[in-house]
């Protein structure tokens, strides 16, 4: 049986280098947009037009320059904003304008100093102008996470009346449970009039460590597309990532669900955005951390020696990492030591690996790692003469 598709929307470019200390100049971004368009994501968020000149000028060059994607700009539900976008967007193959609204008692008072009703009016307004422009509309019900379910229908039903191609529905603070989450998609899905002409959307904010597990629930329950980031960086504690959500497709088969990602390339596009952000992967983040494929005690390294799956759920090579790394540190044990003995040319028997364990461990107690290249020294400490054959 065929998989279902789950539209992998990037917003890297946007919710993720809204971030301080992660803005790129115009020509980082070209050839961001350019990787992730080979990386096989089906939209990318490039921009918010309005914000600024540049941002402008920059969703317009990657509106040019994308082949594959749809390419998508924000507004607010305001029509100066909708006409920006869609002239920043002019010559995207697939455009994409991508409006909204908060949805929450808390934004409709406090930000708006508004109403239900009023909210509802704007939401549509911004939808049908932004279809006066462009075919494929996504409309934002920000703080939906917040907004009670019954209301949030009422919204998601006027605006796909109005034309909304994309229903988001963000979990804009990140407060959700994925239960909650997942229960929220469920009923979009059983109580909007109209809903099968629309796709729902998950946005997750990772404020309290849950936006992976909640995109994940929103699809579980129905939605078909997931807005992510790559590394989730974004707004405060980030966003959802996307080497997480489609590795966890892809390892998941009984979920029927897949993307159009080349897996083969996210090592080395987290690398990129990581290098042209400035902002560093932590070492053990999942998928494209440093350690994220690096084993270090003694009973995960003896089990990956003899065989990878003991203690991997996930081929490296599947993901653009050369291979899993055996790590010396104090913590270690023979197989890693004779492993790695190996590979720099020393082939030790049982009574030799016995007398270099000894002295390895007493230089493992002084040093947080052992490089390849403390491996000979550790041996003639050993008082041992043994030729290298490489
Ligand atoms: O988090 C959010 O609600 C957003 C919207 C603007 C889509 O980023
Ligand atoms: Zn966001």
């Amino acid at each position: 049986m065929s998989k279902d598709k789950v539209q992998i929307f990037d917003t890297t470019l946007r919710d993720g280098e809204q971030v301080p200390g992660c803005k790129l100049d115009a020509a980082q971004k070209l050839v961001i947009a350019e990787r992730l368009d080979e990386l096989g994501v089906d939209i990318i968020e490039a921009g918010f037009p309005i914000s600024s000149p540049g941002d402008f000028k920059s969703v317009a060059e990657i509106s040019d320059l994308v082949k594959n994607a749809s390419v998508c700009g924000l507004t607010r539900a305001v029509k100066k904003d909708i006409e920006v976008a869609a002239e920043a967007l002019k010559s995207a193959k697939k455009p994409r304008i991508h409006t909204g609204i908060g949805t929450s008692d808390s934004h409709i008072k406090y930000k708006f100093n508004s109403n239900r009703d009023a909210i509802i009016e704007r939401a549509v307004s911004a939808v049908s102008y932004a279809k006066t422009f462009v075919e494929d509309v996504e409309f934002y019900a920000e703080d939906a996470g917040r907004t009670d379910n019954e209301f949030l229908a009422k919204v998601c039903e006027a605006v796909v009346k109005a034309g909304a191609t994309v229903l988001n529905i963000p979990d804009t603070t990140g407060y959700c449970l994925p239960e909650e989450y997942g229960a929220k998609i469920k009923y979009l899905k059983e109580n909007v009039k109209g809903i099968e002409k629309a796709t729902l959307s998950c946005h997750c904010h990772n404020d309290l460590g849950l936006a992976t597990a909640n995109s994940i629930a929103g699809v579980i329950n129905g939605a078909r597309q997931i807005e992510c980031t790559i590394n989730g960086i974004g707004e405060r504690a980030g966003n959802t990532s996307l080497e997480e959500v489609v590795m966890i497709l892809r390892q998941h088969p009984s979920l029927n669900l897949d993307t159009n990602i080349n897996s083969k390339l996210l090592y080395d596009t987290s690398q990129m955005v990581s290098q042209k952000m400035g902002m560093i992967v932590q070492p053990n983040k999942a998928i494209v951390g440093a350690n994220a494929f690096a084993h270090s005690s003694g009973i995960h390294q003896d089990g990956v020696i003899k065989n990878r799956e003991t203690y991997e759920i996930i081929d490296p090579a599947d993901v653009g990492v050369n291979e899993s790394s055996i790590v010396l540190t104090a913590r270690s044990g023979r197989a890693a030591l004779a492993y790695r003995a190996k590979i720099v040319g020393f082939e030790l028997t049982k009574l030799q690996l016995d007398q270099v364990y000894q002295e390895f461990l007493k230089f493992a107690d002084l040093h947080k790692e052992i490089s390849d290249n403390d491996i000979p020294k550790i041996i003639e400490a050993a008082n041992l003469k043994i030729e290298s054959v490489s």
